[in-house]
């Protein structure tokens, strides 16, 4: 589809929320913001209070079972949902997600993924949460920011959208950063310093940038950053350093299992030639 002014945008994503006027929000400004305003990416808020049913615009009704609380109600979500999936040219182009403590937690892997796919939509809930059966009903995937609850879904969006603009093509000044940075090797990103070279702190200790950044040996530079990299994984987040420290092993043996491979062909290789030199020694001996 082309989107409105002629430009069709890399990526596309439509939130749900009660509170339509949180976006774009911090998305408005700086590189996500230039971007969304040159129309690399778009981006669509859908009022759900706009799809409920009752004169009292009800979008949420107190939990079967009990308990504190309101639960956001389906038919109102399912308006909502259906009013953004109604278009059967748009449908099956993007991924539908719930963000919700329950969820798979947002890592730059399935930030990767969900910037590959052209069209996204984001269902912020409030309250207590949303009723079960309009998850079921449009297979919504629930996607978490992390191991602590917030008051409704929407600083969730806006950092997984954040996290997602970043990564299209164009967004970001300076492609090769997008590579080094924390979690796209595996490893939390190494220490960075700038101007000056010896600082003094507020307290007087004198602080000099690591030698080697001054040395403009790019290999140095590079063996450094790496250690420092795998340094600092290994000490703060030792789920990752294992993940990575068995991905290195596990490259290490293929490329010594590929090298066993190629000598194994290049003898064989070299085998016909040494039983005809031998053959060719053997007639010479005869003659
Ligand atoms: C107060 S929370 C509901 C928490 C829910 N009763 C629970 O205990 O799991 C309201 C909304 O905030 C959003 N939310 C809260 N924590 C979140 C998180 N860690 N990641 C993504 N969304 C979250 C969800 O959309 C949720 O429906």
């Amino acid at each position: 589809m082309t989107e409105a002014g002629g430009r069709q945008p890399l990526w596309s994503v439509r939130v749900l929320t009660l509170f339509p006027e949180m976006f774009p929000g911090p998305l408005s400004v700086s590189l996500a913001g230039k971007a969304l305003e040159s129309r690399v990416w778009t981006l669509e808020t859908v009022d759900i209070r706009g799809f409920a049913r009752d004169k009292h615009r009800s979008v949420d009704d107190t939990p079967f079972g009990g308990g504190p609380g309101m639960v956001m109600r389906p038919d109102v979500l399912d308006g909502a949902l259906a009013a953004e999936t109604g278009d059967a040219a748009q449908a099956g182009q993007g991924r539908a997600l719930y963000l919700s403590p329950r969820g798979r937690v947002l890592d730059q892997a399935l930030v990767r993924e969900l910037a590959a796919v052209p069209r996204l939509t984001l269902l912020c809930g409030r309250y207590e949460g949303v009723d079960e059966r309009v998850l079921e009903a449009r297979a919504l995937e629930e996607v978490s920011l992390g191991d602590f609850v917030l008051s409704g879904g929407e600083p969730a969006a806006l950092a997984l959208i954040d996290a997602c603009v970043r990564l299209l093509p164009g967004v970001m000044g300076n492609v090769e950063t997008a590579g080094e940075e924390s979690f796209e090797r595996g490893l939390l990103e190494y220490p960075h310093y700038t101007r000056p070279a010896v600082w003094t702190d507020s307290r007087g200790v004198i602080r000099a940038v690591p030698e080697v950044l001054l040395s403009g040996h790019h290999e140095k530079v590079r063996a450094w950053r790496l250690a420092e990299a795998e340094r600092i994984t290994q000490a703060r987040r030792p789920d990752l350093w294992h993940r990575y420290a068995a991905a290195v092993q596990e490259k290490r043996q293929r490329q010594a299992a590929s090298r066993r491979s190629r000598q194994r062909q290049e003898e064989q290789e070299d085998r016909p030639a040494d039983a005809a030199r031998s053959m060719g020694k053997f007639e010479g001996s005869e003659g």
